[in-house]
């Protein structure tokens, strides 16, 4: 099972860091190509591969790790998604007033969903800021919660079990639209640093 990460500024780096800390393989890509990762790279070790965009869309779980109105051009390269895992990170924020954008009643990963034709959504590793999420999981006698929301059961069980490869205690929340509200951005459980006890 390959995975990506598109992004690598401060979730995409963070995600990279807990991808290392566990040996697990993942190549990483941002706008300015591969050559601007070579510190990030060398950095973490073998398990981290700095590769294209274009790669980087190839693989058969896609995290999203870039600001919510880069997300068209990010993905522009796929036609068509065939049932891939797209996990969806960003929030929709406006900012400097940081807060949700206005999205005509659409919930913002309703909105990534409609730019990833063919893909199983999934939304997570978008409710804890990126240095709490860089952070060792295993804290306080348990570990940090993260929460993934999708349609598809299956990718969610998917996700949640890459959560648990990282080290962090997954609660699937259901339906984007049902449980998956709170997850977005200006939802109950966004920004929460919560830790399930062992
Ligand atoms: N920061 C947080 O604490 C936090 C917490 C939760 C969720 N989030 C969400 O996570 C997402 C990323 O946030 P961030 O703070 O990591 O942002 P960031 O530090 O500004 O990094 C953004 C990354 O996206 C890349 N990028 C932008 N457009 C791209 C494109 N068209 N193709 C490929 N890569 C592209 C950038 O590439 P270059 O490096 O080449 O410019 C950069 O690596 C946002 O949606 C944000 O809302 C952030």
């Amino acid at each position: 099972m390959s995975i990506s990460i598109i992004g690598s500024g401060a979730i995409g780096g963070a995600l990279a860091t807990r991808f290392a800390a566990r040996g697990l393989e993942v190549v990483i890509a941002n706008r300015r190509g591969p050559d601007s990762l070579e510190s990030l790279s060398s950095r973490l070790g073998s398990a981290v591969h700095a590769v294209s965009v274009p790669e980087a869309l190839k693989a058969d779980i896609v995290i999203l790790a870039v600001p919510f109105g880069a997300i068209p051009a990010a993905v522009a390269g796929v036609v068509d998604w065939q049932g891939r895992i797209v996990i969806d990170a960003s929030n929709a924020i406006d900012f400097p007033a940081f807060t949700p954008t206005d999205l005509g009643g659409r919930l913002s990963s309703e909105v990534v969903a409609a730019a990833v034709p063919g893909a199983r959504l999934v939304k997570a590793f978008n409710t804890l800021p990126a240095a709490v999420l860089a952070a060792e999981p295993a804290t306080d006698g348990g570990r940090r919660v993260l929460f993934v929301s999708g349609d598809d059961a299956a990718a969610n069980a998917e996700v949640r079990k890459l959560i648990e490869q990282l080290g962090f205690a997954a609660i699937d929340l259901g339906p984007i639209g049902e449980g998956g509200r709170s997850q977005q951005f200006g939802g109950a459980l966004v920004l929460q640093k919560l830790v399930k006890l062992d």
